[in-house]
């Protein structure tokens, strides 16, 4: 089979290399991809939103399936419009997929079906929220309608700040959110779920813990996320349980009512409280860098997994795990998540020495003859399995130094919650 990868982080990185183990599979096409998948498959350089493009190179390349990394191209519908075109595609429908475009649609699902989640409520003017304030309570979550890249919330301690935000998301600092959501501040430990769908059923995908804040102890702005592991220790066997039939099942339940049943990845970002689960997010993706510690805990061929998903055959599939730990290290460049610069060269990556159970995934990187350079402001992902948090840890940070990148920055925490002193 010849399979194409849209997406160009570390997350398509983790995917490509295990797509690219697969026997089934004879090409592999990135568009636009990095200076890892590069290693694996053919990056081809093509705006993911250009969605006339990518069908042109799907055709030129004769590929039989074609696998969706990051949620715009899934919001804005790729997913129909490859299917009209008679492609074979991984992934939700653009319906689907305002689970994560629009949190007013998610949280009418939740609304509706009696989902566990923060209370809220949706305002599309400054009187709606000056009104909701009367009755409520801070600290107040703000959350832009839609996509935001990760920086559509923000948590207010004071009233006059949720009317600064609200005020400036109305006004259109996102551009896709004319809507605010405003939510009950819930306190509790956050963990991630996934879930792979087809059109009838669906299978446990794995857990996974991220650091969203940029430094250690959870301090400073939020990011794309600064590292994970998996699986999360957090979701116990009668956690899960709830998780499936609170939240999971009855989502796909309600998409299916409405015509549009849910089919790939599904991401649950929850709020532990109490050993109950509250859903904070719906993403329609994998996440990165989740994504980064799942695979390499995944035995089954994905490949198989993809074919027996976009069949709808997902029932006969069993897909088994490694028994193992594993961790990922974002590398930023300095500067991260505000301004930074890229091409940035990265000169030791070849003096690491890797052994079978380590992986660096690229996320933004490229290359210029032979030299690695940086290309957005997470750049690798050191990641290791093992069965022990904190020598994994360990192993990854002796990788980091010995990389010594001068331009680059980690946290050197991530795990503590799993990591006893
Ligand atoms: P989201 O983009 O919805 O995942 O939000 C980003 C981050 O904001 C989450 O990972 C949480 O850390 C935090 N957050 C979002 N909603 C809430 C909430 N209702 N209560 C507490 N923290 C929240
Ligand atoms: N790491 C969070 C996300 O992928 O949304």
């Amino acid at each position: 089979m010849n399979i194409a990868l849209i997406g160009s982080g570390g997350r398509e990185h983790a995917l490509c290399k295990k797509i690219n183990e697969s026997k089934l599979v004879k090409k592999i096409i990135c568009i636009p991809g990095n200076a890892g998948t590069s290693q694996l498959a053919t990056n081809i350089d093509a705006d993911i939103l250009n969605f006339d493009k990518i069908l042109k190179l799907i055709k030129i390349h004769k590929i039989n399936l074609v696998v969706i990394g990051p949620e715009e191209p899934l919001v804005k519908g790729i997913v129909d419009f490859l299917k009209k075109n008679d492609v074979k595609v991984f992934g939700p429908n653009k319906y689907a997929s305002k689970l994560e475009g629009s949190k007013a649609f998610m949280k009418m699902i939740c609304a509706k079906n009696n989902i566990p989640t923060a209370k809220f409520k949706i305002c599309s003017k400054i009187k709606q929220v000056s009104s909701f304030l009367n009755s409520c309570q801070v600290p107040l979550v703000v959350k832009a309608d839609g996509l935001a890249a990760g920086k559509g919330v923000a948590i207010c301690k004071t009233k006059k700040e949720v009317i600064k935000i609200s005020s400036e998301i109305f006004k259109g600092k996102f551009k896709s959110s004319r809507k605010v959501v405003l939510e009950e501040f819930l306190d509790g430990e956050e963990a991630s779920y996934f879930v792979i769908v087809d059109k009838n059923n669906f299978k446990f995908f794995g857990t996974a813990q991220d650091h969203k804040r940029v430094y250690e102890n959870d301090q400073g702005p939020n990011t794309g996320g600064m590292g994970a592991y998996s699986p999360a220790p957090l979701i116990t066997k009668s956690l899960e349980k709830k998780i499936i039939s609170k939240i999971i099942k009855p989502t796909l339940k309600a998409l299916k009512k409405k015509k549009n049943p849910y089919t790939g990845f599904l991401y649950a970002g929850l709020m532990i409280k109490h050993n109950e689960p509250y859903l904070i997010e719906y993403n329609i993706r994998m996440g990165d860098p989740e994504c980064q510690v799942i695979i390499p805990r995944l035995k089954t061929d994905i490949v198989k997994i993809f074919n027996n998903v976009t069949s709808n055959k997902l029932i006969n599939t069993k897909i088994k795990w490694k028994n193992k730990k594993c961790m990922t290290i974002v590398l930023c460049a300095k500067g991260y998540p505000g301004k930074y610069k890229k091409n940035l060269k990265i000169k030791n990556i070849k003096k690491i020495n890797l052994s079978k159970n380590d992986f660096i995934y690229h996320a933004g990187t490229k290359l210029l003859d032979d030299m690695l350079l940086s290309n957005g402001g997470r750049v690798l992902n050191i990641t290791s399995i093992g069965f022990n948090f904190l020598k994994i840890r360990n192993k990854i940070l002796s990788f980091i130094k010995k990389l010594n990148w001068k331009d680059g920055f980690c946290r050197k925490d991530i795990g503590w919650k799993v990591i006893k002193k």
